[in-house]
């Protein structure tokens, strides 16, 4: 029998499609399947659905066993999950890509805009009932037309951000272990240049890199030092690409002017600290939450399962190795 574990409750008709093919056994909404849990339930599964907060590896794959074939992750991030050991094991890795572009780009850009313009520390002020008058020089905030935005990372979210910087009249630096094809450059308008010289030119730094070992604490204290004293730190990527200490030492001392963060390092919990700086805007990893966008991500995650499960490449598969 073809049994399918889906670590979270999904938005959308997903897990009826998915209780077509199988039968499906579905963890609670707003908490993370027990590690215990997780590893009975996955015995003798044929796919397991997952999210960035389950940790898929070698001792969950073992628990599943032969029969698993397909680990769909709900994300488009998959650094929870141990590829390497799945390969080998000959389990299809899959993820959502593509349907969470833009709405995670315009959460990049509600929280640039937001830390730029000082949005949450008025509203925090009128919500504590303080007196306030306006005058020429009360709460200012920084200008975001007319500056120089920076990009570590023109994936597809990374361009999605680019292309509306447009607007604002943003000059865009971007950076990338390699230059992007001219086309590319052309419609994101923006210019390759060394990380050193984009952290030192640009007014926003926004972080679109996926996680892993080799983009781990990307953006520490020598880094933060290159930035300007007047320059804004965006992260919506995965919080571990910056240190998070290093953070807050450079938003304490004014090394940076200030951040814009809806991820982090050991989420959920933050750096001591951090929540106490006025000059962040602080989110609890909303990139992808809207409800459209976590519906098609729920569909694409199913899809994924099902192909597989019909004996046809995923979707989106991320290890193609497992499918020659
Ligand atoms: C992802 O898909 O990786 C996002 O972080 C989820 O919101």
């Amino acid at each position: 029998m073809t049994r399918i574990v889906v670590t979270r409750r999904l938005p959308g008709p997903a897990l009826r499609a998915l209780s077509e093919a199988g039968a499906v056994t579905v963890g609670a909404e707003e908490q993370d399947m027990p590690r215990a849990e997780l590893l009975a339930a996955a015995r003798g599964a044929t796919a397991l659905v997952t999210t960035l907060t389950d940790m898929v590896d070698a001792e969950l794959l073992d628990a599943a066993g032969p029969v698993l074939r397909v680990v769909s992750n709900y994300a488009v991030g998959y650094n929870n999950i141990a590829v390497d050991e799945a390969t080998r094991r000959g389990v299809a890795v899959t993820n959502t890509p593509d349907v969470l572009t833009e709405a995670t780009a315009e959460f990049t850009w509600a929280l640039l805009l937001a830390v730029c313009r000082r949005l949450a520390e008025g509203d925090a002020l009128l919500r504590r009932g303080e007196t306030w008058a306006w005058a020429p020089e009360f709460m200012l905030g920084t200008d975001v037309y007319g500056k120089t935005l920076g990009l570590v990372g023109l994936g597809r979210i990374g361009q999605a951000v680019a292309r509306r910087a447009r607007p604002f009249g943003m000059s865009v630096l971007y950076h990338g272990r390699h230059a992007a094809d001219p086309t590319l450059e052309t419609e994101s308008g923006a210019r390759h240049v060394t990380l050193d010289a984009l952290l030192s030119q640009a007014d926003v730094v926004s972080l679109h890199v996926p996680y892993s070992d080799r983009t781990r604490h990307l953006i520490g204290a020598r880094e933060l030092g290159l930035m300007k004293r007047t320059a804004y730190l965006i992260n919506t990527s995965r919080g571990a690409v910056v240190d998070e200490v290093a953070l807050v030492r450079a938003l304490r001392s004014g090394t940076i002017a200030g951040a814009g963060l809806d991820v982090y390092e050991r989420e959920p919990e933050l750096s001591a600290g951090l929540n106490t700086l006025p000059n962040t805007v602080l989110a609890p990893h909303l990139g992808s939450a809207t409800l459209e966008t976590r519906t098609r991500m729920a569909t694409l995650a199913a899809d994924n399962v099902l192909a597989v499960l019909r004996g046809e490449r995923p979707p989106s598969l991320v290890n193609p190795e497992v499918w020659r």
